[in-house]
């Protein structure tokens, strides 16, 4: 047998915090701009300017929270610029992307009124590397302030009178490069300082977020829980994955089964990494108080050929689907550290769940696994025990064997949700392998049955949705046979991304 998985029903572990479903929405490419914004006046259907489709797309996946306004972008942002009657904002050179105009007329309340629209968490992230303390007080106070106060004032003359909830504030992006350039010991000291402005008005309490490592940097992560834990309720992560690496990133849609399986290896890596994150996490602040928060990740392709190389615009195919679902169940696996998580991103950017053209909106495989996957958000993870063969591509030679260590072929994670239904979500990395998968429920004299069986299946690996054929590739049912004791035989297709759900 290749491959066997014993769900333990009766081992609850931690909550898998919804915002490990999160998002990321940066000023970059069409992200914003014609993503979500098309403005009051567009002929494309809005509610009050934002993408009417894209809204309940979202919705349906139930977003739990969304980033703002970047990435890089936002140590450059000077939310002050983004106030205010939308036609007299100053204007600024978006330098990172694409050095395009930038009119600001996406700002602060469009932001904050799109996550209450979408009953989504706002997660704001404040500018350390060109912007001061008090701009970065000022701001807080702007969106939360509940009495009178001069932002609180300000906030009202532009139309708001009521503070909004702002949960989630990063205290800078990137801070190791684009946000400023700085050494950990730096960026620790200034952190501790801009984040002691970050203040709770009245009711709303947030959660601070320091910037944390590029990938393996665990000499950053190390630095900074020992100088700023103290001060900071999360700790981020960003990893994204290439098809090789940052200097060798492939096309979105055309690659072989060699490509296929050196970006699946990488995604695979997330366990690894977040597991030595973790270990170094743990000596500082064994209690777990801290989160991680993987606020980046996600596949970074080639642009599509013709695009604007700085708008990062990329297709998503089958591959990107079983990325998602490797990597989700990586962080429903570590949930008792990882607390959120935001793809990168949101719309028309890199791994994107939605692509927009003009009126046309397109759900990408993406989509549908975070689709496949919701059950999961807010539901308590089960212990696991897998075992699964290895998946490697037939190498030229024994040389070339050696550099191609294999992969797991398959990935699950388990949870119960509050109404006894366990959700089970599984990939199949092997391109043109069956996975027999024996699944048991175990530690319950209860007896389970299949509630829904769904699949994200295709035959060849390049398979994804365009405005031609936008539905190229969506979940099938899976069949199934019948639980047997607690125990059924599950065949995953090759390729594959499935979520089986079994209620008593
Ligand atoms: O997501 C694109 C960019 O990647 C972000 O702006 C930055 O934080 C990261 O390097």
């Amino acid at each position: 047998m290749d491959h066997a998985l014993i769900v333990y029903v009766n081992q609850t572990g931690p909550v898998i915090e919804r915002d490990i479903y999160g998002h990321f929405s940066e000023h970059l490419g069409r992200c914003i701009y014609g993503g979500i914004w098309v403005g009051k006046d567009s002929p494309i259907p809005n509610i009050n300017g934002y993408r009417k489709d894209l809204v309940e797309a979202l919705k349906r996946i139930r977003i739990p929270n969304l980033r703002w306004p970047g990435g890089c972008f936002a140590d450059e942002y000077h939310w002050m610029d983004g106030i205010g009657p939308q036609e007299t904002r100053k204007r600024m050179v978006n330098t990172h992307w694409g050095g395009v105009v930038e009119d600001n007329s996406f700002g602060t309340h469009e932001f904050m009124d799109l996550c209450e629209l979408l009953d989504c968490k706002a997660y704001v992230n404040g500018n350390v590397g060109s912007g001061s303390v008090q701009e970065m007080q000022e701001w807080v106070e702007y969106m939360t302030f509940d009495g009178d106060s001069p932002m609180a004032r300000l906030r009202a003359k532009n139309g708001r009178e009521k503070p909004w909830k702002l949960p989630y504030f990063g205290v800078g992006n990137e801070n190791w490069g684009c946000g400023g350039n700085m050494t950990p010991q730096q960026y620790a000291l200034e952190y501790r300082r801009y984040q002691t402005y970050v203040r709770n008005y009245g009711g709303n309490t947030i959660y601070k977020i320091a910037c944390g490592a590029n990938v393996a940097d665990y000499a950053w992560t190390e630095t900074l829980m020992k100088e700023a834990g103290r001060f900071m309720d999360g700790l981020s992560l960003h990893n994204y994955t290439f098809e090789l690496d940052w200097d060798h990133k492939g096309s979105a849609t055309e690659f072989d089964e060699n490509n296929w399986y050196t970006t699946l290896r990488n995604a695979c890596g997330m366990d690894g990494l977040i597991t030595n994150h973790e270990r170094i996490m743990d000596t500082w602040d064994p209690g777990k108080r801290i989160g991680m928060i993987v606020d980046e990740w996600g596949c970074w392709h080639k642009v599509e050929p013709g695009t604007n190389p700085g708008f990062l615009y990329q297709q998503n195919t089958l591959r990107d689907a079983l990325v998602a679902g490797i990597v989700l169940n990586v962080f429903n696996n570590h949930a008792e550290r990882v607390r959120m998580a935001n793809l990168a991103q949101l719309v028309n950017v890199l791994q994107s769940p939605i692509l927009t053209e003009g009126p046309d909106m397109v759900l990408t495989p993406t989509w549908h696994v975070f689709d496949l996957y919701k059950e999961h958000q807010g539901a308590r993870l089960l212990a696991t025990g897998l075992a699964t063969a290895e998946y490697r591509p037939a190498a030229k030679s024994e040389a070339a064997a050696k550099d191609k260590k294999g992969i797991p072929a398959v990935s699950a994670s388990a949870s119960c949700s509050d109404d006894g239904t366990v959700t089970v979500t599984l990939t199949n990395a092997n391109p043109s392998e069956n996975a027999r998968v024996p699944l048991s429920l175990s530690g319950s004299a209860k007896q389970y049955r299949v509630s829904s069986a769904e699949v994200l299946s295709a035959d060849r690996m390049n398979v994804h949705n365009d405005f031609v054929n936008p539905r190229a590739l969506v979940p099938v049912p899976l069949s199934v046979p019948s639980v047997r004791d607690n125990s059924i035989d599950l065949v995953l297709p090759p390729m594959s991304v499935a979520c089986i759900r079994f209620l008593v």
